[in-house]
């Protein structure tokens, strides 16, 4: 949770989407570091919306939820609410998917345990990252040309 003041502004007055993102890759990396239990890097962000302004002033709420792990790599579902604190309640505002990976003391990639699925939804969202993953992969391949 984070108080929104006059540094995060943009020229218009409202929150850098740049003091937005640091948050989001900080909530990425908490969830990522519990699950795997050991240093996690960033490997790439996709799908970053920002659906409505942050103002200045607002109270904003990162939750970051682990939605697909890999081998080393592990997918996280971070979203973003927005509260005015003279009220309204809070209005999701962004979300993005992170992709972490855990690495071992030389910066190699390091195993992580199996993600545990209690839900129908959560096995949903697990073949929803599933396939993501399978298309970052792809099109990192495609960029690299190979
Ligand atoms: C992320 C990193 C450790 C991956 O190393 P690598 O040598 O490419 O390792 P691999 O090719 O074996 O990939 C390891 C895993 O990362 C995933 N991965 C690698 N690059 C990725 C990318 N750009 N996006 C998403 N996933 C990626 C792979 O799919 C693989 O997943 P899996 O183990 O679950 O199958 C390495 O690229 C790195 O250190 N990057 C810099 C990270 C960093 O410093 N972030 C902060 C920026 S300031």
């Amino acid at each position: 949770m984070r108080l929104m003041v006059p540094t995060d502004a943009n020229f218009h007055g409202n929150v850098f989407g740049g003091a937005i993102l640091s948050e989001v890759d900080r909530t990425a990396f908490i969830a990522a570091s519990r699950h795997a239990k050991t240093n996690c890097v960033t490997a790439s962000f996709d799908r970053v919306d920002f659906i409505q302004p942050v103002h200045v002033g607002d109270v904003v709420d990162f939750d970051g939820q682990i939605t697909y792990v890999g081998h080393s790599s592990m997918e996280v579902w971070v979203q973003v609410r927005s509260e005015a604190l003279a009220g309204g309640g809070p209005r999701l505002v962004g979300e993005a998917y992170v992709t972490m990976v855990a690495v071992d003391s030389t910066g190699r990639p390091a195993v992580v345990p199996p993600l545990a699925l209690a839900s129908e939804e959560d096995r949903r969202r697990f073949e929803e990252g599933r396939l993501r993953m399978e298309q970052r992969r792809h099109a990192r391949r495609a960029s690299q040309g190979s």
